[in-house]
C-alpha cells in the first residue's frame, strides 16, 4: 500500500510517500522557521497561509521524486491534531479534497503518534512493547507503548514542555527561534562544571516533569551576569547554555531509567524535536545501557516535524483496516491516550 503523508500542524510543511512493501519512496519538507524567526515564535495565521502556498508544490515534488503518478497513490494520511487549528485545517481539507478527487481513502493521524512511530522508519526499528519519551515543542511525555494505538501515559510535564524550555532559555540568551539546536551549538563552547542547574522533580518518586523552575533559574543566572548595558559575555552565554542543557538532559535521563525499571521493558524510544539533541542521545545511551536496555531514535530530519512519520503512521492504521468518514478532522487539542489499540490487520 502506497500512502501519501501530509503534515501541517505547526511551522513545517511536510509531505512524503510511504510504501508498505518498499519503505519510504520520497519525502519533502519546507520549514517556515525563517519567516517566523523575525517574530520570535510561530505566528499562526502566517503559518496557515504558507502551508497553502507550499503544500501542492511539495506533493507534486514528492510524487515526481518517487516516480509515482497520482493514480498509484492508494491512500492519504494527514495530521488531524494536535496543533494550530488554521494550519491543521489546511492539510486536512487538502487531503480530503485530493482523496475525493483520486477516489482513495483518507485518514486523520495523531501528530504525536507520528513522532512516536518515526524511529520505525530506521534500519533497526524498535518492536512493541517499549517505553517512549516524547519530547517536542508542545509535549514532554513518557508513554508505555504495547502496540499500535496502545499508549498508556506514565508521566508528563506539569508545565512547560522540554522543547518550549529550550526555546525560552534561548530567548534569554539572545538566540533565535527555535532555540533548541542553537542552545546545543552554543553549549559546545561551554565550561563544564561552572554552573549546576537544578534537576526538577528528580528527588521524589514519579515520572512527571516540570521545567518552569529551571527557566526561572536560567533567567536569574543570566540576569546576575549582565553588564550595565544588559549584555552577557560570550563565555557566560555558553556556560549557561551548557548548564541548562545538562539539567534538562539529566532530568529526562533519570525519568527514562525510572520508566524502564517500572515497566521492565528493555527498549526506549525517543521522539520529537528534542530527540535530535546529541547530548540527550549520548546520556540516554549510557543510561539505558545500565538497565540492559536499548535506545532507538529517528534520523534528525525525522525527529522534528515531517511528512514521513504521518505517512508511516497512517499506513499502519490503514493496513489494520482503519477508516475515516468524509469529515475534515482538525483537533487543536487531542490527548494521545484517547487513541484506542488497533487490532493487527
Ligand atoms: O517535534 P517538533 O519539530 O515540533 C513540535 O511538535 O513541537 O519539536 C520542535 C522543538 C522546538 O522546541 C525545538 O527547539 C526543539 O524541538 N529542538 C531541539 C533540537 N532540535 C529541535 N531541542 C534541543 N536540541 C535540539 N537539537
Ligand atoms: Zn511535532
Amino acid at each position: 500500500m502506497r500512502v501519501l503523508g501530509i503534515e501541517t500542524s505547526c511551522d513545517e510543511t511536510g509531505v512524503a510517500l510511504y510504501d508498505s512493501d518498499r519503505g519510504l519512496l520520497a519525502d519533502a519538507l519546507y520549514s517556515q522557521v525563517a519567516m517566523h524567526a523575525e517574530y520570535g515564535g510561530v505566528v499562526p495565521e502566517l503559518a496557515s497561509r504558507d502551508h497553502i502556498r507550499k503544500l501542492l508544490p511539495l506533493i507534486r515534488e514528492v510524487l515526481q521524486e518517487a516516480g509515482v503518478t497520482e493514480k498509484e497513490v492508494d491512500a492519504i494520511a494527514y495530521t488531524a491534531g494536535p496543533g494550530l487549528i488554521g494550519a491543521l485545517m489546511v492539510g486536512a481539507s487538502l487531503a480530503r479534497g485530493l482523496g475525493y478527487a483520486w477516489g482513495v481513502p483518507v485518514l486523520g493521524v495523531h501528530h504525536m503518534e507520528g513522532h512516536l512511530l518515526a524511529p520505525m522508519l530506521e534500519e533497526t526499528p524498535p518492536a512493541f512493547p517499549f517505553v517512549a519519551l516524547l519530547v517536542s515543542g508542545g509535549h514532554t511525555q513518557l508513554v508505555e507503548v504495547t502496540g499500535l494505538g496502545a499508549y498508556r501515559l506514565l508521566g508528563e510535564s506539569l508545565d512547560d514542555a522540554a522543547g518550549e524550555a529550550f526555546d525560552k532559555a534561548a530567548k534569554m540568551l539572545g538566540l533565535d527561534y527555535p532555540g533548541g539546536p542553537l542552545i546545543a551549538k552554543l553549549a559546545e563552547r561551554g565550561t563544564a562544571g561552572r554552573f549546576r542547574f537544578p534537576r526538577p522533580m528528580t528527588d521524589r518518586p514519579g515520572l512527571d516533569f516540570s521545567f518552569s523552575g529551571l527557566k526561572t533559574f536560567t533567567l536569574n543566572t543570566a540576569d546576575g551576569l549582565r553588564d550595565a548595558q544588559g549584555e552577557l559575555a560570550e563565555q557566560d552565554r555558553a556556560d549557561i547554555a551548557l548548564a541548562f542543557q545538562e539539567a534538562v538532559v539529566d532530568t529526562l535521563a533519570i525519568k527514562c531509567r525510572r520508566a524502564l525499571q517500572q515497566t521492565g521493558f528493555k527498549q526506549l524510544v525517543i521522539a520529537g524535536g528534542v530527540s535530535a539533541n546529541q547530548m540527550l542521545r549520548e546520556r540516554l545511551e549510557a543510561a539505558v545501557a545500565r538497565e540492559g536496555a536499548k535506545l532507538f531514535y529517528a534520523r534528525p530530519r525525522f525527529c522534528t516535524d515531517n511528512g514521513a512519520m504521518i505517512a508511516y503512521a497512517g499506513c499502519q492504521r490503514l493496513l489494520a483496516g482503519e477508516q475515516d468518514d468524509l469529515r475534515i478532522r482538525a483537533r487543536p487539542r487531542w490527548p494521545l491516550n484517547e487513541l484506542q489499540p488497533v487490532a493487527a490487520g
